[in-house]
């Protein structure tokens, strides 16, 4: 079963962007990680980052029909992009809403989701670490 993790806006600069939040370890370090654990659960993944709303729409519709489950870190598009929400509602099968930092306890502007009014399930301050969690848990609903 393939599993799409999607990325947003300025992910591509993890391990530089605000280290002291997001930590060091980078995007094509996660993606190394995740494409070890998929292999040893038995799923294939496509792990994609995009800064463009638009690209991510198309992503969503993309994993319609092809992708088991969709794992998504929509970034600052978490806060604002009602557009990812309608594609994600058109996605029949599970989807995990990730953030690397714990956004509860950050701005304000950060506590409010669109994604979450569809994921079903959503975590926040594991670190980097949590993609690979995510990936144990869509394996784990995927049965
Ligand atoms: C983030 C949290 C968002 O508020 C922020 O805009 C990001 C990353 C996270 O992974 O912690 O770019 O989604």
């Amino acid at each position: 079963r393939l599993i799409y993790i999607l990325n947003g806006p300025n992910l591509n600069l993890l391990g530089q962007r605000e280290p002291e939040i997001y930590g060091h370890t980078t995007l094509a370090d996660v993606e190394g990680a995740c494409a070890a654990l998929a292999k040893d659960l038995g799923l294939d993944l496509r792990f994609l980052q995009s800064n463009h709303e638009g690209q991510i729409v198309d992503w969503v519709q993309e994993a319609r029909g092809t992708a088991a489950g969709i794992i998504i870190n929509p970034a600052a598009l978490t806060h604002t992009s009602i557009a990812i929400l309608d594609a994600l509602n058109a996605f029949d099968g599970p989807v995990i809403e990730l953030h690397i930092s714990q956004v509860h306890k950050r701005e304000a502007f950060r506590q409010h989701s669109y994604v979450s009014q569809r994921a079903d399930a959503v975590m926040a301050g594991f670190g980097t670490h949590g993609y690979n969690l995510a990936l144990r848990q869509m394996a784990h609903l995927l049965g």
